[in-house]
């Protein structure tokens, strides 16, 4: 078996080999090749396994996005996607193969930092990944929706929500795109796990609604001086149910007034929010606490380094301290001890030959990169081997990220 790089040329095999191992069959492109969710692939970034006798058998592929790491600093990553195997060839070691190869490939083009998305939760682990950030989707029946948002004390750090000055225009999805992309654009700066969405995602409409060209109205939302800082897509299904598909706001505020705005939607029975971070108010803000049920409680993004000492410093930081962090990869066979220092929001990450803090693998490394998971709960589940008393809990705080990392975007 092969494993090659593709070219524009195998573009339908390859969508042809990645659907059979989904058990699909592909939608038909429009002519400009959008409008699927495959329209933004990279073809010179994906590969192919493919028989000594020449037959496709497995497919990867990964897209060029950025990362939004705690301290809000944007950084190329590539996120891995498109990975299939076809049934008749499963659990012969194909996959493995294109892991091994893309890694390496990824560390060739000097990234250091790689995502997915994982169809089921135990494929990626033994290459590295580890579950960084969650999502969660909250239901809303819409006569207990009533949002009563304190008067809140604004301060610089947390201006008021209660009052918005702004306005809500609703809009059909194909009339606002430009809106849209430069609004998400400036959300996702600021967002810990955040990606970035390419402007020839949103071109070629490609991925899922709100980029998709399915049906859908959009609710934009304008500050006090008519730019635009936030907006909702949603659609109105059976059983009057409104799906917000996201809500992208660049400030609490905006968010308040969109989540009013989709609650006070007439003729509606419940509202659901597709994508909600662990850590949003939006719970807080409802008059009823309980109104709110919590569904599909998951994983998002799955983190994998690919340099650990690069990954460490290129991330911002909110506590000075000291740990001696031992680091297992045993997919590349490869382990590191390496001292981590932070002092005033940068770390200083060198390989020692001190005695430890934590030994954890890379997997778990990447689960508590952006803040989203405690490395003390990966101790407790004895994941993480903690060499001290107080290691876990000075990692805790280290590690923590401005507010939970949170990712909507699928690819
Ligand atoms: C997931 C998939 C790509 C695995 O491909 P594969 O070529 O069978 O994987 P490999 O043979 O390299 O398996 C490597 C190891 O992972 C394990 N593994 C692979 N897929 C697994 C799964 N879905 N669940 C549990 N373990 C899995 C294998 O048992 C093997 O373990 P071992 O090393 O202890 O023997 C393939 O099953 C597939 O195409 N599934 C449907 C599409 C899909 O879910 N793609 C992933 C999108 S994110």
């Amino acid at each position: 078996m092969e494993i090659r790089p593709t070219t524009d040329q195998d573009l339908d095999v390859f969508v042809d080999t990645l659907h059979a191992a989904f058990g699909l069959f592909p939608d038909t492109p429009a002519e400009d090749g959008g409008g699927v969710w495959w329209a933004a692939f990279e073809m010179d970034r994906n590969l192919l396994a493919v028989t000594a006798d020449g037959r496709p058998v497995g497919t990867a592929g990964a897209y060029s996005f950025e990362l939004t790491l705690p301290g809000e600093i944007p950084t190329p990553v590539s996120g891995v996607t498109a990975v299939g195997v076809l049934p008749s060839h499963r659990r012969q070691g194909v996959l493995s193969a294109m892991m091994r190869h893309q890694l390496a490939q990824l560390r060739a083009r000097g990234e250091f930092l790689s995502v997915l998305l994982a169809s089921e939760a135990l494929i990626y682990r033994r290459f590295g990944y580890g579950p960084a950030t969650y999502t969660r989707r909250l239901k809303i029946p819409r006569h207990q929706g009533t949002l009563a948002v304190p008067r809140a004390r604004g301060t610089a750090d947390a201006p008021q929500t209660g009052s918005d000055t702004g306005t809500v225009e609703l809009l059909r999805r194909a009339d606002c795109g430009e809106i849209m992309e430069e609004v998400y654009d400036r959300y996702r700066r600021a967002q810990p796990g955040a990606l970035s969405r390419p402007h020839r995602w949103w071109a070629l409409r490609a991925g899922q609604p709100p980029i998709s060209p399915a049906p859908r109205h959009v609710a934009v939302h304008r500050d006090v001086d008519g730019v635009p800082d936030g907006y909702a897509s949603y659609s109105v299904g059976e059983s009057r149910t409104l799906t917000v598909d996201e809500t992208i706001a660049t400030d609490d505020a905006a968010h308040t007034a969109l989540a009013r705005f989709v609650l006070g939607h007439d003729l509606v029975n419940e509202v659901v929010f597709k994508h909600v971070a662990p850590d949003h108010p939006l719970r807080w803000q409802l008059a009823d606490f309980r109104a709110a049920q919590v569904n599909d409680d998951t994983d998002w993004l799955w983190v994998r380094l690919l340099d650990v000492p690069r990954a460490l410093t290129a991330r911002g930081w909110f506590m000075d301290g000291e740990l001696v962090l031992d680091v297992d990869d045993p997919f590349l066979g490869e382990h590191g001890r390496y001292l981590l220092t932070v002092r005033d929001g940068k770390a200083d990450c060198v390989p020692t030959d001190r005695e430890p803090d934590l030994s954890l693998g890379v997997s778990d490394l990447g689960s508590v990169y952006l803040g989203g998971t405690a490395p003390s709960t990966l101790v407790r589940a004895g994941h993480i081997r903690a060499h001290r008393p107080g290691a876990a809990a000075l990692a805790d705080a280290l590690f923590r990220a401005e507010r939970s990392p949170h990712c909507l975007h699928w690819f």
